[in-house]
């Protein structure tokens, strides 16, 4: 298998000196160039386990390997998008992106003519001598995007990296990242709290239930992304995940609530609540 994670166990220490458990035994095999998605409550420790893969965190126990070889610190085979763009603000677009490329020793020529290729995949070729201040939210993303992908990464991990974007902006940068995907062929491991989002890009979704984070169930979605739009199939994946997560959420609510928590369970939507129809 080509990613595999195998017994990931992370802790970490709170405000009170105690040891919280975050991830609790996370184990699982991703192929080559495919799209997997992570889901769960906020808190539930996604992103550490990103973090973890990109070997940014060291877990406390189990590992990490990339085509059998295992790895413990960050390389340039695995390439992160956060939710913050993370540009350099008195950098050009271009010398944004070419930057990973001039520590990597490559010539200002060859630098160039990769970064520009690059910027045109996410069609930003007329932005190139633009600073970031003067791009919007999504064009900031995309710097960001082909930033990571200059460095032909194998595999790229993103943390949320549309959830600040409005959804309009959000539904063009999906489709974007879908055709670089099947253009780069790079494997993804996208962390989402956003269930449509993930229903809509990814080919497996892994749930992740909290506190400790452990797997709570991974799903196939159906091989269907010819429509962008949620339609009975799509809306059916949704309402399958939301249901898996509806005891993790409540789990979440009560514990940052305490003695206040007196929400009802009822605030996800079901089938004898709000019937959308036999096929939904
Ligand atoms: N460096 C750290 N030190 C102490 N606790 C941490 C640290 N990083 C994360 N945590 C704790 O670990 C838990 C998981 O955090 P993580 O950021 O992985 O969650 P998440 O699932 O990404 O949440 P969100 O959806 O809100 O981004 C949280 O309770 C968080 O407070
Ligand atoms: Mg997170």
């Amino acid at each position: 298998m080509y990613l595999k994670i195998e017994g990931i166990n992370k802790s970490f220490t709170n405000d009170q000196n105690e040891k919280v458990k975050v991830l609790d035994n996370i184990s699982m095999e991703i192929e080559k160039g495919s799209f997997v998605s992570i889901v769960g409550p906020s808190g539930c420790g996604k992103s550490t386990l990103l973090d973890v893969i990109a070997g940014l965190e060291k877990a406390d126990s189990g590992f990490i390997s990339v085509s059998g070889k295992k790895i413990n610190k960050p390389g340039p085979d695995r390439v992160v998008v956060f939710q913050e763009d993370g540009l350099f603000p008195w950098l050009t677009v271009l010398d944004n992106v070419m930057y990973g490329l001039h520590l990597k020793k490559i010539s200002k020529i060859d630098a160039e003519k990769k970064a520009k290729e690059i910027l045109k995949m996410v069609h930003l070729s007329q932005y190139i001598h633009s600073y970031p201040h003067q791009l919007s939210g999504g064009m900031k993303q995309r710097v960001a995007i082909a930033r990571a992908l200059v460095m032909e990464p194998d595999i790229l991990l993103m943390d949320e990296p549309f959830s600040a974007l409005d959804e309009q902006t959000k539904m063009m940068l999906h489709n974007e990242l879908l055709d670089i995907w099947k253009e780069t062929k790079v494997t993804i491991f996208f962390v989402t709290h956003d269930i449509r989002e993930a229903v809509k890009l990814s080919e497996k979704i892994v749930v992740l239930a909290t506190r400790p984070g452990k797997i709570k169930e991974i799903i196939t979605v159906p091989a269907m992304k010819d429509s962008m739009m949620p339609n009975s199939v799509t809306l059916k994946m949704e309402r399958k995940i939301l249901t898996i997560l509806q005891t993790e959420i409540d789990k979440v609510w009560k514990e940052e609530m305490g003695d206040e928590y007196s929400f009802q369970t009822n605030y996800i939507h079901r089938s004898d609540s709000n019937h959308l129809g036999n096929d939904i």
